[in-house]
This record gives structure tokens, sequence and C-alpha cells, in this order.
């Protein structure tokens, strides 16, 4: 039961089940779990859909190499989806199959619906047809006989078909976007599809393929000759599910459809005009996130690249994975996969700065205090700057626009510097060790302090990563954590339970104890090997030297220093003139009739305005609050008529993205970049 009356409804895309799941497959499906697992906790009434597309002839032509039907052959796919999202801890609400009676039935409603409303035509085509996109292409768009899409040899078909009346919708389609300008996101795609809709004169979708060329697929109910198209099929299970898989009442329009940027056309196209072609209401967004490639490549079988979410679970663990998704890459843009940058998060984020924390307050609670908490009776808020950090921190992490807008990146950077790194530095200002000498009631404050500062990150923590989260609660002395949002309540007039504030209270004793490290430090293969290397080492005198110093030290005693040749090389009384200093964006908008540009105020320690090329990149809204670099003595230059003082730094890749340059740690603005 929802605690405040709100519904929110979230989908992932329904995956093919030609092939076993991919790390693409588990991201969409983890993003959707995060925001499901925010609402529920902010008291929100959820469902949340995932499920499997098993029609069409992808999934007909996989069945015939493995000599199964295609039924038989969906029936076992789908447990390996089943599988990996009970792994990763997915809380989906519904599981829906494109093969359910009950949807077969939803989608040959629809069909009757729009062919009796005289939105479906029957007509001669011919086109070039790609076999495995199951899409059909003009001569125009076709190059040197491929798919423009994948590349792959297209076929030239002629045949009569099922026509949807999707051309009629182009001009209210383009007006819905521009109107409602979360529909889209990022802004960045939203762009995209409304160039290609200014720019292109919509055709009409094929909703039909003859039984003679493809059988597995709904039959159409009015031409049994014909099944329907797959994306046809596929698109209309966000709303089927609604009517015989989620609890009893209206659900329909989704909040969120989370889909990959390769199917954003469907999407945000076919799907659109297909409900407005229905009179239905539409979703209320769709976001597009970017693509994970592996050493800059598209993952592929033959490639033998594809990186499988079962074996990074199992070897890092489920929350170490989850996090470094949403972490290392911001949702939206493309980003490169490799395990040595896993590692390297869990090591410092996960391992050094959070689970350090807890263990050093649960040593010195149990040390100073034996595990007992003392909870203050009155109010705590006024008390201290620790409180007050935690409180704007936790305001910023938890602003609503971050969360409808879907910038996870932002709000874990958030969680780290406000609270984590909040409770790091307090450990080392308030020094408990030396309070423990005769200041016992200050150390009382402090360990509660801190208590309550872990019970706060521990419940931000909770949609990333659901298990580290009940660990944290369960060794802070804490019951279960969902049950205990449900139990606080909301107040009239608050937008999240009681728990959430920093004067909470239990209702019972408090005794923390230490259990399982929440994650141990992982060691790199040759970290590993190395190892095992020097405890085969004799030792003799020449090893007793290497064996003394540091290892980055014994690398540079072998390594021979390379010969750079770099031409302009400049002295370093030439790069002090550059004045480099860290500022915090404070605002950021588009520039009016710019795709590039974005005019930000800066704090660098005075506030300035700068106008950077990054619109292609970047939402104004991800950058607010973020410090970046910015060269702050530059002379003052006009763009498009605004005043630019200074100038940001950012790097671009071949393909011309955009990555503003951040900061490894929090430094305050106006520090100088030397
Ligand atoms: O397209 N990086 O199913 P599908 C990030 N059945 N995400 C990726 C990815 C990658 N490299 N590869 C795949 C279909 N994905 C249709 C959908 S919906 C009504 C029908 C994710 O099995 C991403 O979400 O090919 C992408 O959109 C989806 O998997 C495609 O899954």
């Amino acid at each position: 039961m929802s605690l405040n009356g709100n519904r929110f409804y979230v989908t992932t895309p329904i995956y093919y089940v030609n092939d076993i799941p991919h790390i693409g497959h588990a991201y969409t499906t983890v993003a959707a779990d995060i925001l499901a697992r925010y609402h529920r906790l902010k008291g929100d009434d959820v469902f949340f859909l995932t499920g499997t597309d098993e029609h069409g002839q992808k999934v007909e032509k996989a069945a015939a190499e493995r000599g199964k039907s295609p039924k038989a052959h969906a029936d076992s796919m789908v447990e390996n989806f089943k599988f990996l999202w009970r792994k990763l801890n997915i809380s989906n609400n519904a599981f829906i199959r494109t093969t359910d009676t009950e949807h077969v039935k939803t989608v040959q409603g629809l069909l009757q619906e729009l062919y009796d409303r005289g939105e479906i035509e029957k007509r001669g085509y011919s086109g070039w047809y790609c076999v495995p996109d199951e899409r059909f292409w003009t001569g125009k768009d076709i190059i040197e006989g491929k798919c423009p899409d994948c590349g792959r040899p297209v076929e030239q078909i002629h045949e009569e078909n099922y026509f949807f009346l999707m051309s009629k919708y182009q001009d209210r389609l383009t007006q819905y976007i521009e109107d409602n300008p979360g529909y889209i996101l990022p802004e960045t795609r939203k762009h995209e599809v409304l160039g290609f809709l200014r720019n292109h004169a919509l055709g009409d979708l094929c909703i039909s393929r003859p039984k003679q060329r493809l059988s597995w697929g709904i039959p159409l109910p009015f031409d049994d000759n014909f099944v329907t198209y797959v994306w046809f099929d596929a698109l209309v299970n966000y709303f089927s599910a609604t009517r015989y898989l989620a609890p009893p009442s209206d659900w329909w329009p989704a909040s969120h459809h989370l889909v990959g940027k390769d199917i954003l056309t469907t999407h945000a196209v076919y799907w659109s005009t297909m409900l407005m072609a229905l009179e239905m209401p539409l979703p209320g967004n769709i976001f597009a996130h970017g693509w994970w490639t592996v050493d800059g490549k598209k993952m592929s079988k033959s490639v033998g690249n594809v990186v499988d979410p079962n074996e990074m679970a199992d070897k890092y663990g489920i929350d170490a994975f989850r996090y470094f998704l949403f972490r290392e890459v911001p949702f939206g843009l493309d980003g490169d996969f490799s395990e040595d940058a896993l590692i390297r998060r869990t090591n410092t984020d996960l391992a050094n700065d959070l689970g350090n924390l807890l263990s050093r307050f649960l040593t010195m609670a149990e040390k100073y205090f034996s595990g007992v908490i003392d909870i203050p009776p009155g109010s705590t808020t006024a008390l201290n700057e620790i409180a007050r950090s935690f409180i704007n921190g936790s305001l910023n992490a938890f602003k609503p626009e971050s969360w409808s807008h879907l910038l996870f990146h932002g709000i874990l950077e958030d969680i780290w510097a406000y609270m984590v790194s909040e409770a790091n530095n307090y450990i080392a200002r308030t020094e408990p060790w030396k309070l423990a000498k005769g200041n016992p009631q200050e150390l009382k404050t402090v360990i509660f302090n801190l208590w309550n500062g872990l019970r706060m990150i521990a419940l931000f923590v909770y949609p990333f990563m659901p298990s580290t989260a009940e660990k944290m609660w369960n060794q802070l002395g804490l019951k279960s954590l969902v049950e205990e949002v449900d139990r606080s309540g909301i107040n009239e007039g608050e937008e999240f339970p009681g728990i959430f504030q920093w004067d909470w209270k239990p209702g019972y004793e408090i005794s923390v104890s230490k259990a399982e490290q929440l994650f141990p430090r992982i060691e790199k293969p040759e970290e590993r090997e190395q190892k095992i290397e020097k405890k085969k080492e004799p030792t003799g005198g020449k090893h007793l030297l290497s064996s003394c110093k540091p290892q980055h030290q014994v690398n540079d005693l072998k390594t021979k220093v390379t010969e750079l040749v770099v031409e302009g090389l400049i002295g370093i009384e030439d790069f002090a003139k550059v004045q480099l200093k860290v500022g915090k964006v404070l605002s950021a908008e588009r520039v009016e009739k710019s795709e590039k540009l974005i005019k930000l105020r800066v704090d660098t320690g005075e506030e300035r305005q700068i106008v950077a090329g990054i619109g292609k990149a970047y939402d104004p809204e991800y950058l607010v609050g973020k410090k970046i670099v910015v060269v702050a003595n530059l002379k003052p230059a006009k763009l498009m008529g605004i005043e630019s003082q200074g100038m940001l730094l950012a790097a671009t890749d071949e393909e011309g993205m955009m990555s503003v340059l951040g900061l490894d740690r929090d430094v305050r603005q106006g520090a100088r970049v030397k």
C-alpha cells in the first residue's frame, strides 16, 4: 500500500529471447530497479515491469538453429533472464512474455480497434528488407545493398501488407514533444528525434508479415493470412501488462519507459503515434540511455568481447557491479566497460571511503561504549555542523529534478561528496581517540552523529545497492530498513517518510555490532601475481635492495624512460601565465537557437559567466552543482552575442563527444589548479 497515494510505473524494454542476457540488458534493468526502489522508499505505489519479446524472425531463426519450436526455445531462454534478475536483486513486480495469452488478446483487440477506425490500410508494397533487424528500408536508405543500421545485406521484397497510417501524426507528434520538454530525455536525444521529425517525411508503418514468410507471430484479427510485425506486438506490452499483471487499478500511462538509444525511434515515434491513434494517454517520459562498449568496440559474439553480467556479479559482488554501472558513466552517455575501472571504483569509493568509514565507526563504538549508542532525547538538528551538512547533502542528492531526469551519476556523486566524505572528515576533525581521554560527553555526541550519518547514508544508497544498505542497517543495530521506512509513515506536506529526518528515532535500544566487511579490497590479477612472484624470490643481496623499495620505485629502476618527441614545448614560466581554478556551477541553461552552447554561472571564488560548447554532450541540469576546471584569466569573448568570462576545460574523443574535466576529490571553489 502506498504511503502517499502517488503511483509510479516504470518499464524496461522487453528483451529478445534469441540470446542470453549481457551487460546492456542488465544496465537498463538495474536502472529501472533503482527508480522503482527509490519511489518505494519515498512511499509511492510502484509497478515495475520487465519481460521478454518472443515473436518474430530473430527468435524463429534462433529456435530453428537449436532444433526447437519457437515456444519451447523461448520457454528455456526466458529462464536466463529471470535467473539474472533474481541474482542482481531486481525488484520487478511483474514479468511479461509476449506469448502470454492475455497479451496476445490485447494486441489483437488494439489492432482491430485501429482497423475499425480506418487507421490501418492494406497496400501493395515493394521495399528492401533487413532480415536480422526485421525492418523495411527504401532504396534511398540503403547503402551499397546493405542495411544502413546494421550493415548487413538487405533483400528486395514485393508483397501486400497492412500499414498503420503513421504519417498523418507527424505534426501532432512534433508539437507534443515541443510542448512536453520532459517527454524524451536526455535532451540531446530529444533534439535528435525533433531534428528527424522536422527534416524527414514520416512514412506509414508496415505492421504485418505474410504468414508464408513468417509464421511465428500474433495473427492479425482481421486477416488470418498475416501475423503482426514484432514491434507492434512488443510495444503494446507496456499497456497489456497493466490489464492482467498489475495490481487492480488503472496503471496506464507509464511514468518512465527506459530504453537504450538503439530503440529510441521505435518508442518515440512508433509507440507515441500508435497511442495517439488509439486516443490513449502517452507515457510521462521515454529515457534513452547510452551504449556500453568494450575497448571502444561494439560488443559482439564474433569479436568475443561480450560482457557477462553473471560473471561480473560473481567476481566483484552484485552491489559493486550495480554501483559501478551508474557511477562510472552519466546515464544517457556512452561508456566503455573495463574490469580495471570496476576494480578501481570498488576499491576507492566502496572499500576505502564507505566500507572503512563503517568499520572505523563500529570499532570506536564497540571500544568506547561496548556498542551501545546513546540517542539524545531532544532535537539534535540545531546541534552541529555534521547534521547541517547531511541535511544539505540529502537535499542535494534527492532533489526531485535529479530523479525525474535520472541523473544517477550526479546523485551518487552528491552522496559521496556531502555524506560519505563529510563523515570521514568529521572523524578526522573531532579526533574521537583524543576525546576518549577526557571528554566522554563530547565523545558520545560524536559517536551518535556518526551513527546517525551512517544510517542516513544507508537509506540514500539503498536504491543503488540494496543489500549493502540492509547490511549497514543491521550492523548499525537497526531492524529491516524497508519495513522501518514503511512504519515511519509520511507527515502531511512532507516529501519523504519520517525516517529520512535527522531527528528520527528508532524507539528501541541500539547496540551496534561489527560483522563482515562491506567491500573487501579487490586485488588486480597482476597485483596477485606480483605477490606470488615476490614470495618466490630468494633473499639475496640484490633482491634485498628491491624488496625494501615501494613497488613503484622497483618498477622505476627497471624501466628505461623513453624519449618523448613533442612539438611546441613550453617552459614552466609560460604555463604559469595560465590561471586555472576550480569552479562550482551555480546554474546552467541552453543558449537559445544553439544546439552546442550552454551558458553557465560559475563560482570560481568570484562569480562569472561562461559560455561553453558542450551542449551536445550535456544536459544543463546535469552540470548544476558540479565542480569543474576553469581558465580564469582568459580575455572575455563573445559567443552568439553573449559574453564568456573564461573557459572550462573538456576533453573530446574521436567521435567528438566531450567530457568536462572534474576533480578526483572534493576541493573548494576558487582553489588554484597547478
Ligand atoms: O531491442 N549497452 O530487444 P534487445 C547498453 N525486443 N544497453 C544495451 C546494450 C549495450 N551495449 N545492448 C543492449 C529489443 N542494451 C526489443 C525491445 S521493447 C518494446 C522491445 C539494452 O534484446 C538496451 O536497453 O535487443 C537496449 O535498448 C535493449 O538492451 C535491446 O534489447
